[in-house]
């Protein structure tokens, strides 16, 4: 059984997501309570796309964060670079276009996607700055960014609570749920290192998005970024 370092090496991450493959959405949904499901649906409105138009879903996984596109018309491309994930996946959804890829150098040309999207996958990138990069490029100018991800509680009592008691818990629920508990010590670890709502906004700013913004959601423990590509011409701001 493998789990990840917090030095993330690529091969390692895709050797965890392989292993936690088969149980992934049951072990979510039982870890969350079943908040995914409300935390999707919110994801899902802020996207904001019409049958006809084009999403990326980034590290889509075994591709129930790119479902409700599919099934509201819209034309998804769920890519990820665990195949076990994607095979998963592809066995679940035949109709949704899994792709094998790096989120680092996606493998599509500039402006091709009217939104792209990623849900609880940048905090396990190798190099999240050149993922958030290559999104831009990928997406159309007006085009759309938004990333759901695990964040900060924003107050302090609940934060200590929740970073040094129910993160510590983890493991030990997953253990009646997941093929690879030992991979939800790397979930917790890499939630509690992953930086806050502001400085994940900073660096979507500095990577060229405009329009920045962020909403918590369940007290911060999960936070929602959305970002605009500016149109051809215009500064962004
Ligand atoms: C926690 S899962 C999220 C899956 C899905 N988006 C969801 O909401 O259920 C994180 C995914 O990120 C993928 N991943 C991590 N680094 C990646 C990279 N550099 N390129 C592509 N996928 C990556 C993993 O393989 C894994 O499937």
């Amino acid at each position: 059984m493998s789990r990840a370092s917090l030095e993330k090496r690529p091969d390692e991450v895709a050797a965890m997501f392989d292993d936690v493959a088969p149980k992934y959405d049951l072990t979510n949904d039982l870890l969350s309570l079943g908040q995914t499901r409300r935390w999707r649906r919110i994801v899902v409105d802020t996207v904001d796309v019409r049958p006809g138009q084009r999403v990326l879903d980034v590290a889509a996984g075994t591709g129930t964060s790119s479902e409700p596109y599919a099934d509201a018309g819209v034309d998804v491309v769920a890519l990820d670079f665990s195949l076990g994930m994607l095979k998963v996946g592809k066995r679940r959804r035949p109709d949704i276009d899994f792709i094998a890829g790096d989120a680092t150098a996606l493998p599509f040309a500039d402006n091709t996607f009217d939104a792209t999207t990623i849900s609880f996958g940048l905090r396990n990138v190798n190099e999240p700055k050149k993922a958030i990069a290559e999104m831009l490029r990928v997406t159309k100018p007006g085009g759309k960014l938004v990333i759901a991800e695990f964040s900060h509680p924003t107050f302090g009592p609940f934060r200590t609570v929740y970073t040094e008691y129910l993160m510590r818990a983890l493991p030990a629920i997953a253990k009646r749920s997941s093929s690879n508990p030992t991979a939800y010590t790397y979930l917790a670890e890499s939630i509690r290192a992953w930086p806050d709502q502001d400085h994940l906004a900073q660096w979507i700013a500095e990577a060229g998005w405009s329009k920045v913004s962020y909403r918590n959601l369940n007290g911060g423990t999960v936070a929602l970024h959305r970002a605009y590509k500016a149109e051809a011409g215009t500064r962004s701001s």
